[in-house]
């Protein structure tokens, strides 16, 4: 085998922005060849451009709600790297905020079901066809608090996220015993372009006072865990969600 199929391979969607750039980051620092997915074409060839300086990647665009271009983007990473080793589905969108389930407007339920569920699940589709090739490898989900508890007014990115952890969990029982882990990430409160501009400053400050750590948390921060997820250290951990939240769901 030449050094190019032994170098481990990862793809990142949502890798021009906030967790999933943090996380490509880490990838590409940790070694591996990283696949840099987004639908943000010109944050894309920066992040490409800025990331070769420390290691390598390639940026791929690609929209998560079109199925045939999530298809063609995992194809070109094959292309490019051979393998893929470890995945990270972190596109996603928050959608409308402020309105109860019954204001829930089709074109936002459609629109984020259709980004932040459909989208991981297309990704998984193309991703884990490729790691049973190569004998197997591990996925992380990003789901978020609201995948595991309620939180009002977001109606359809609490069903979405909710969505993920259950679909992390079915394939994490699929496929376990051929060597693919399946885990998911939930991230509290995010310091990223999506909560700067989608929390007000009310909604920013109770959030803090809410929170038991006092702070919100950094792109990093995530980006560690998944890592680790991704990592031999986690070989007996699959089909967990893992709140990354500052205790905010210990209560
Ligand atoms: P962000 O807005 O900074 O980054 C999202 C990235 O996803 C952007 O690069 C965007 O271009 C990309 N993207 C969006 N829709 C796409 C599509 N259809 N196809 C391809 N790329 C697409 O957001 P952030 O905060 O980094 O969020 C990343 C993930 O983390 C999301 O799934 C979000 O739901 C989740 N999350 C974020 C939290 C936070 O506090 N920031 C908390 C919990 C979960």
């Amino acid at each position: 085998m030449t050094g190019e199929h032994q170098r481990k391979v990862a793809l990142v969607t949502g890798a021009t922005s906030g967790i999933g750039l943090a996380a490509a980051e880490a990838f590409v620092a940790r070694g591996y060849a990283t696949a840099l997915v987004d639908r943000d074409q010109d944050s894309g060839r920066l992040v490409e451009a800025r990331l070769r300086k420390s290691g390598e990647c390639t940026y791929i665009h690609c929209d998560v709600t079109d199925d045939e271009t999530v298809r063609r983007a995992v194809e070109h990473a094959i292309s490019v790297y051979g393998r893929l080793d470890a995945a990270f589905n972190a596109a996603g969108i928050d959608g409308e905020a402020g309105k109860p389930t019954a204001d829930c407007s089709m074109e936002n339920w459609n629109r984020v079901l259709a980004t932040d569920l459909t989208g991981v699940w297309s990704c998984m589709r193309y991703e884990i066809p490729e790691m049973l090739k190569t004998g197997g490898g591990a996925i992380v989900n990003c789901a978020s608090t609201a995948g595991i508890v309620g939180a009002p007014y977001v109606p359809a990115y609490v069903a979405a996220k909710h969505g993920v952890v259950g679909l992390t969990k079915a394939a994490a029982l699929e496929y376990a015993r051929q060597g693919i882990r399946v885990n998911a990430v939930c991230p509290g409160i995010i310091e990223t372009p999506m909560t700067r501009k989608g929390l007000t400053p009310d909604i920013k400050a109770k959030l803090l006072e809410e929170s038991p750590i006092g702070r919100i948390g950094m792109p990093a921060e995530i980006a560690a865990a998944v890592l680790w997820l991704c990592d031999a250290g986690s070989s007996f951990l699959t089909g967990q969600a893992i709140a990354v939240d500052g205790g905010w769901t210990a209560r």
